[in-house]
């Protein structure tokens, strides 16, 4: 059964169906069937079912072009309908992780998904988890799920977890040429799914086991929030002692060894920094074991907003005005640099601390141009209409293509969290750093 599929997998005569098609499972779907397998996407979207049947892209970090390729050359198709892991060799599950209101791991549409495919399974599948989630997911959660099908693993079913390491907006990193780790639960699994992922990823990194793998995915979340947290608790010292966070942050990185650069902001967003290591801090309490790295970069992060809030009084003070009553424009609503995703982002919490403040918030962001957030829907300004009526401007995310120049000229006050203005000699004088 092993030979048969990792034949089928090497000669790429195989179907590959991606369970879930978002910022994560579009660009893989779109990867594998470049390099020829017959993909299925999955999902439980219609409207993103239709849009891929349709040739339409709605994800940045895939060329629309290449889809529409893929679609037309009948390579790449999309479905609601969880039949098609019948026909599929590999299946990939790409689903969301996010935390639930006690902000403890929830798991529950790997766990719908797996259920769905049971009916479905047949011997000679390899079924591959890239969910970013805690150790022992693959194992403890996934497998019993799917051996309910009969099929024995690593005979005729093969599981693996294999982290994705996608970084949105990045051109340089994508998906083919980002190593990538990966477990399997028998030698059998591990197999397998290094033969499936070596035929898009350049560099397939093999662990002992799926617990390796999830905890490896973990570690460089947690690594990348524990490092920001450091980076933000110096700018908050920095602020305390007057001296710019920036110039020392500049400095330090001009240090050729043992040096990564980190930057301070306004706190982490999107789907994975903020959420990841909590998926790890839940799994340590079942061993008496508590994350205070995580904890503390948690604190530390989530203060930044409350910092900022401050910065915008100290600017707003400037002007003799107090918060209730003013109008402010925050620049950017992606939670990073150059991307459409406002997930998580600090400028959400920002704008509710605000409001609650009863200032008067509009937000200009070149890749957001409308979005919802609890039952309201904002739409984006015109940049130079917002910054006439605003008497604050905040730099929550320095997208490139916005003239920071043009803003610091025409705006009353500025507050910049990302150090966007630092080129800017005009009006410097209105500008409240972090
Ligand atoms: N976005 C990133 O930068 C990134 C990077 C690395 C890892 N990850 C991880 O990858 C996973 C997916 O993240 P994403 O950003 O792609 O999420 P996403 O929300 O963009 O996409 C997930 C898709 O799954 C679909 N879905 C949900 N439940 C389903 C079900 N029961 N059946 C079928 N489809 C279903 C949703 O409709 C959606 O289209 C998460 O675990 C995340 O932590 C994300």
């Amino acid at each position: 059964m092993a030979a048969r599929l990792k034949q089928a997998l090497e000669s790429r005569d195989a179907t590959v169906a991606v369970v879930g098609i978002g910022y994560v499972g579009l660009p893989l779907a779109v990867e594998k069937a470049k390099v020829g397998f017959r993909v299925v996407g999955l999902d439980r979207s219609a409207d993103r079912v239709a849009q891929v049947n349709d040739g339409k892209n709605y994800i940045a970090d895939v060329e629309d072009a290449e889809l529409a390729e893929m679609v037309g050359a009948g390579r790449l198709t999309a479905s609601t309908d969880f039949s098609a892991i019948g026909g599929a060799d590999a299946v990939v599950i790409c689903v969301p992780t996010p935390l639930n209101a006690n902000r403890d791991p929830d798991i529950q549409y790997i766990v719908h998904v797996a259920e769905q495919m049971v009916p479905f399974l047949r011997p000679g599948m390899l079924v591959s988890l890239e969910s970013t989630t805690y150790p022992g997911t693959t194992e403890e959660v996934l497998l019993p799920i799917l051996t309910r099908s009969g099929l024995v693993v690593g005979q005729d079913l093969f599981v693996s977890f294999s982290p994705e390491r996608v970084d949105p907006g990045n051109a340089r990193y994508t998906t083919r040429n980002t190593n990538k780790v990966v477990g399997g639960v028998t030698d059998a699994c591990l197999d397998i799914a290094t033969t499936f992922y070596r035929q898009t990823i350049l560099e397939v990194v093999p662990v002992s086991s799926p617990r390796v793998a999830e905890m490896t995915k973990v570690f460089e979340n947690t690594f990348r929030a524990v490092n920001i947290a450091l980076v933000n608790e110096l700018a908050l010292l920095c602020d305390r002692m007057g001296m710019d966070v920036w110039e020392v942050v500049d400095a330090a990185n001009t240090k050729p060894f043992g040096m990564m650069r980190f930057n301070p902001g306004p706190g982490v967003g999107g789907h994975c920094i903020p959420i990841d290591p909590f998926y790890l801090t839940w799994k340590a309490r079942q061993y008496d074991f508590h994350t205070r790295f995580i904890e503390l970069a948690g604190e530390i992060n989530v203060l930044m907003v409350h910092h900022v809030r401050e910065k915008i009084i100290q600017a707003l003070g400037r002007l003799r005005k107090s918060v209730a009553g003013s109008r402010i424009l925050l620049l950017g609503v992606a939670y990073k640099k150059d991307i459409a995703d406002w997930r998580e982002s600090p400028a959400l919490k920002l704008i509710d601390l605000l409001e609650r403040d009863e200032a008067e918030i509009r937000y200009h962001d070149p890749f957001v141009p409308a979005f919802v957030e609890q039952g309201t829907e904002r739409t984006s300004v015109e940049l130079e209409a917002g910054l006439a009526w605003a008497d604050c401007v905040v730099i929550v995310t320095d997208h490139a293509g916005v003239d920071y120049g043009r803003v610091v000229t025409a705006a009353r006050v500025v507050v910049d969290t990302r150090n966007a203005t630092a080129g800017v000699g005009e009006g410097r004088e209105r500008v409240v750093g972090l």
